[in-house]
């Protein structure tokens, strides 16, 4: 698949995932196998631009072609402006944020609230495109199925998406009303798949390799795009693409490349976030990647009262020798289906601040 000039790596996506998908996850997740990855949400709002958040998702020293950046807002002219800030700062992709279901803005409902006002809606991407295309740079966009139950608008709104000049659609199969409970549907994908020419990207729920090959085969999409179940294992990637290679299962990763591909992630982590932020925001990953082990919660509970990133670190380290020792690999992906699809916004209490 080419956006733009560039090539994308295979059709494994990492879904935009606010506090989550910063650029160390990213890294991981395209070195797990992912053919593309998408930032964080960056706000529209020029007054938050200077805050220690949004310069940390607006760098992207050393991250990998084609950086793609989402940006999100309520207003025309500020989303053109914050599309050509992070072009600016290295951003090569564009993405449009009408995916998220919640977050306010200058008291204006941001996200995949957009899709009820499809007039908005559609300014928005007219103006984002024509920053964009002045610089020769792709938009992209990630919605819902609609906003509600009775008002899925998803294919009308792809139409008029894709004839403004947005040159992919990633649709996760909920709508903005759902949040995330309830579970991914598909036929709406499919029918946006059927109704535009661009490429279409679905989302939703996609927690192993087998409902990987079955959503790809039901909506007929180009992609599919993994947010959830990609963390604490960002290899995801690698074990669903060689299933739909080889149609067999990759064997798990071994423990002790888990350990050092945890520790490493953490020491970007810190690298990225300073010692007081970074300690408590690698707890949630830590959590991640022990959840389904053998004391994995016991460890978790007791690495939360760490505050100091060495100790946190050595901790980790820890944790997996005495783990190396009962057992060799991994636990089997089946065995992560339910606690692939729990939702935690991390950074998201504040309202008037995008995360
Ligand atoms: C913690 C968290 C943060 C999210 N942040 C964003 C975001 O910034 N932008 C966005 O478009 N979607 C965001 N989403 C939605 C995901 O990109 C994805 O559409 C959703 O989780 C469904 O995919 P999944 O079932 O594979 O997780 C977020 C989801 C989660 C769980």
């Amino acid at each position: 698949m080419k956006l733009g000039p560039y090539v994308l790596a295979n059709r494994l996506f990492a879904a935009p995932m606010a506090g989550v998908t910063d650029r160390p996850f990213r890294r991981l997740c395209k070195a797990g196998g992912a053919g593309y990855a998408v930032s964080e949400m960056v706000t529209s709002r020029r007054d938050l631009w200077d805050s220690l958040k949004t310069s940390r998702r607006a760098n992207h020293d050393g991250e990998e072609a084609p950086i793609a950046v989402q940006i999100a807002g309520t207003d025309a002219l500020m989303m053109a402006e914050a599309a050509a800030y992070n072009i600016d700062r290295g951003a090569q992709i564009i993405d449009i944020n009408m995916g998220c279901p919640a977050k306010k803005v200058c008291n204006k409902w941001a996200g995949s609230a957009l899709m009820q006002d499809e007039p908005l809606a559609l300014a928005i991407v007219q103006a984002v495109v024509a920053a964009c295309a002045a610089r020769g740079v792709p938009v992209t966009l990630k919605m819902r199925t609609g906003w509600a139950e009775s008002h899925k608008n998803a294919v009308g709104l792809a139409r008029q998406f894709e004839a403004a000049g947005v040159q992919m659609l990633t649709v996760h199969g909920r709508t903005r009303e759902q949040g995330y409970k309830g579970q991914a549907e598909y036929d709406t994908i499919a029918e946006v798949k059927a109704a535009v020419a661009v490429p279409v990207v679905a989302n939703g729920d996609i927690t192993t390799p087998e409902k990987a090959r079955d959503v790809l085969a039901c909506t007929g999409a180009d992609a599919v795009m993994i947010g959830r179940a990609a963390q604490g294992r960002p290899w995801i990637f690698r074990e669903i693409g060689h299933f739909l290679e080889t149609g067999t299962h990759l064997a798990q990763p071994l423990v002790v490349e888990v350990k050092r591909l945890l520790l490493d992630h953490l020491l970007d982590h810190y690298a990225l976030y300073g010692d007081f932020t970074g300690v408590r925001t690698a707890r949630k990953h830590i959590g991640w990647y022990v959840r389904v082990l053998p004391g994995g919660e016991a460890f978790r509970a007791r690495m939360n009262r760490i505050e100091d990133c060495e100790a946190q670190w050595r901790a980790v380290s820890e944790f997996f020798d005495v783990l190396g020792e009962s057992m060799d690999r991994m636990p089997a992906l089946a065995g992560l289906a339910g606690a692939a699809v729990t939702v935690r916004h991390a950074d998201s209490k504040k309202e008037g601040e995008l995360t």
